[in-house]
């Protein structure tokens, strides 16, 4: 219920900053192919399609990816290339945009680290990584549920130090809603990074 409630509304909001500014600094040489790493209903893949891009997008759930497949179907197979699957089991093809809007954290902390090399060794050097990582104040992160993947700023540096140079980072750490409606304190990190080698 609260999953088809979260992708009914997750369609009426516009796509995070951080993506458009990807694109903003995207090189034109480079050729416009994207992941959409866990893509819900498709906001984002679609955004990617109007603006010329072929879109690989997955998702674990398979009432996204009908979603996605059906909002998207004038593309499917040409220009969008839905499938279900999971961040460490995806096979990646070689790409300039990595897009991972609030998807990442939910991955378990036991194979983020596949995961991570992965999309890492998708992206063609100059490519760019945009996406959200979860910081420990955030109220799921307290809960130690034990399947998200977070990180302190420290770590994320840390992380991205290899391979990757940060254009922009935003810290978001303060009292919020769900999509769904739902109170929460949010600890995100909005990263928007370039590949360097
Ligand atoms: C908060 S939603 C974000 C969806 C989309 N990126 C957006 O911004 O609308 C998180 C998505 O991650 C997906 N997800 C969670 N765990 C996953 C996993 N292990 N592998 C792939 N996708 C996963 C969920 O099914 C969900 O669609």
């Amino acid at each position: 219920m609260s999953e088809q409630l979260y992708y009914d509304r997750s369609m009426d909001v516009d796509v995070y900053p951080h993506l458009k500014l990807a694109l903003e600094i995207l090189d034109p040489a480079l050729s416009r192919v994207a992941v959409d790493v866990g893509c819900g209903a498709g906001r984002d893949a679609l955004f990617l399609i109007e603006r010329g891009f072929h879109v690989y997008a997955y998702d674990k759930s398979d009432e996204a990816i009908a979603r996605l497949s059906e909002q998207g179907r004038a593309h499917l197979n040409q220009k969008l290339f839905p499938q279900v699957s999971h961040f460490e089991a995806f096979d990646y093809p070689s790409v300039s945009l990595v897009s991972a809007c609030s998807s990442l954290f939910f991955c378990h902390p036991a194979v983020f680290s596949k995961a991570w090399m992965n999309i890492t060794e998708s992206l063609l050097a100059g490519g760019v990584f945009c996406g959200h990582f979860m910081g420990p104040n955030d109220s799921w992160a307290r809960m130690g549920r034990g399947d998200l993947t977070v990180h302190s700023l420290a770590e994320l540096q840390v992380l991205l130090q290899h391979g990757f140079q940060i254009v922009d980072l935003y810290e978001h750490d303060a009292p919020g809603m769900t999509l769904v409606g739902r109170q929460k304190h949010w600890h995100t990190y909005s990263v928007v990074a370039q590949k360097v080698d």
